[in-house]
């Protein structure tokens, strides 16, 4: 059998000419991207005038989160510069993204968390990719000015999304919905945290436009927590907290670049509450069969809360008919399983016959 290992899947694969990549650059990739942009006809009724909602679902990447196409250039760099040893701070999905990469290309990974506030599965991945992992006493914010002070000091190569390595890869999702759709939507809706997502679509729906693969540039609307949101109140937030961990940050590292990229898009920030963040993520997953963690969930109250509220920082009351709109979902819900454990109540066994069954489902 004779595998051509250069086909398939992985942003570098596909999209070299406009990566910082050369034929000399070790290739380090687990066939990330390439992610489905899936209509809803339910979320376009719900939004009305005529419009035509996707859902880009990035939690179907191999570690679950849209952070692989960036990682997989940060770890393909630092391989070609010879480090040694990775470091990142994360929220969660960060680390088990450089942590999987790191395994990959054979390099130590030393991640740097907020003690008590990572979701489950995230540090479960750290751990089953063999990262070393620090909890600090602290949070994000905290662990990325650790994670930075490390990286200048020359021990590390830091794939935090300050990486502009990282914002290069993570530019590929917006290529990959104008190669499938044609043209660029008219409105993206992403979950803003360190804010580097916001702005490597930018980045990415620039380029393709000034190439002239797209003849506009959506609107782009970033979506925090309520109880995490500095773009959106303008200043930093000391204790940040929501039950949507990965964006539980108050003091983002691209912030101007994002804030910048939302102002030249003529978009909006805009925040959502927890409880609508939770009642979005039952949407998805009972509606469309999506199953997110919360974060990225927050991406669909953020459409709910354009399409519905009257306070909305852009309401979607004046949008074009048959506006074409795509949300991003970030992560995969599995990683969060705490956040759900209202949903699952845990039954009394019933005997083991159809009839038992029957009986406890009401038939
Ligand atoms: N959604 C998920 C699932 C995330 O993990 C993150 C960020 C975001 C959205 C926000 O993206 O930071 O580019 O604005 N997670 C980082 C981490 C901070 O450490 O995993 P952003």
């Amino acid at each position: 059998m004779t595998i051509n290992m250069n086909e398939g899947r992985g942003v570098i694969a596909r999209y070299r000419e406009f990566l910082p990549v050369s034929a000399s650059t070790p290739v380090i990739s687990l066939g990330e991207g390439g992610t489905p942009l899936l209509f809803s006809a339910r979320l376009s009724e719900r939004v009305g005038r005529g419009s035509q909602v996707f859902i880009k679902n990035e939690g179907v990447n191999p570690t679950g989160s849209f952070k692989d196409r960036g990682m997989t250039v940060a770890v393909s760099k630092a391989v070609e510069a010879n480090a040694r040893a990775l470091i990142c701070a994360s929220t969660g999905n960060t680390s088990a993204s450089a942590a999987a990469y790191a395994a990959r290309a054979g390099l130590q990974c030393v991640v740097v968390l907020p003690a008590g506030k990572i979701a489950r599965g995230k540090l479960l991945q750290a751990f089953a990719y063999g990262a070393q992992v620090v909890a600090i006493d602290g949070n994000f914010d905290d662990a990325l000015r650790i994670g930075r002070e490390l990286g200048e000091a020359g021990d590390f190569a830091i794939v935090n999304s300050i990486n502009p390595d990282r914002i290069a890869g993570q530019k590929t999702a917006a290529f990959e919905i104008v190669d499938l759709a044609g043209d660029a939507p008219d409105l993206h809706l992403l979950p803003l945290g360190n804010a580097g997502n916001l702005t490597a679509y930018w980045a990415g729906y620039r380029e393709y436009h000034a190439k002239g693969k797209s003849t506009r540039l959506p609107a782009m609307l970033g979506f925090q927590a309520e109880g995490a949101a500095p773009i959106f109140h303008n200043r930093i937030v000391e204790k940040p907290e929501t039950i949507a961990s990965a964006i539980r940050i108050g003091n983002p590292a691209s912030w101007k670049q994002a804030r910048t990229a939302i102002d030249e898009s003529r978009g909006a920030v805009d925040i959502v509450s927890d409880r609508e963040i939770l009642d979005a993520q039952r949407w998805l997953a009972r509606n469309e069969g999506i199953f997110v963690e919360p974060a990225s969930a927050a991406a669909i109250a953020g459409l709910f809360r354009c399409s519905e509220a009257k306070s909305a920082a852009y309401s979607f009351a004046a949008i074009a008919e048959g506006s074409r709109i795509v949300c991003t979902v970030t992560g995969h819900g599995l990683k969060d399983p705490d956040a759900l454990a209202h949903e699952a109540v845990d039954r009394a066994p019933v005997p083991a016959d159809s009839a038992a069954v029957r009986k406890a489902i009401g038939l």
